[in-house]
């Protein structure tokens, strides 16, 4: 039996290199506290450093392929409206929400150590916890609204702004540290 899935929003999954991982991540140390959840900016010049070797010439690049292969649009320009860290540790959640501009983006540059029992536990309609769950329209027969995905280090997730994410609290210990972008998107006319 085949099966096809041909309508809603694609998300993009794509691994960063550990070295830009590690960059943000060296940041980001200075910025976040062992046991306090917070969320900062990414300043512009950090953002920028490095030319083609850059946080944001390498985003750039990957929302090319993002548009590339969800639409086969040619992109003229990425312009980022922001970068930001969140930092969470056990109980915080990150409530629905939505992103500006044209494509969003979430890389994990930390993961905490979930308890096992969490594994288990989800929350009303099937989001689990300490994962990040996208979330599009009402529950209908054959058509699913929900979908979860387990954080890995270097993991980055792109996908339209207008996508509704949430990530539930865990229970466990260690620091759930995520990086997220909004780009605004030209593109080529055809
Ligand atoms: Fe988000």
């Amino acid at each position: 039996m085949d099966f096809f899935s041909p309508f809603g929003p694609l998300i993009a999954r794509l691994r960063l290199p550990q070295d830009m991982v590690d960059r943000v991540n060296e940041y980001a140390d200075t910025m976040t506290s062992p046991d306090k959840s917070t969320e900062f900016l990414l300043p512009t010049d950090f953002v920028t450093a490095g030319g083609e070797r850059s946080l944001a010439h390498h985003t750039g690049n990957l929302v090319r392929r993002y548009l590339k292969r969800a639409e086969d649009s040619r992109v003229e320009r990425v312009d980022f409206d922001v970068f930001w860290v969140v930092s969470q540790y056990a109980g915080t959640p990150s409530p629905v929400h939505f992103h500006s501009g044209d494509i969003a983006g979430v890389l994990y540059l930390k993961v905490p150590d979930i308890d096992a029992d969490e594994e288990e536990r989800t929350y009303i309609s099937g989001r689990q916890a300490g994962y990040i769950n996208f979330l599009i329209g009402g529950k209908q027969r054959l058509s699913k609204s929900l979908v979860s995905f387990k954080p890995q280090v270097g993991d980055f997730y792109v996908f339209p702004d207008w996508l509704l994410h949430v990530a539930e609290p865990f229970r466990g210990s260690g620091e759930r540290r995520s990086m997220a972008f909004n780009a605004v998107v030209g593109v080529e006319e055809s």
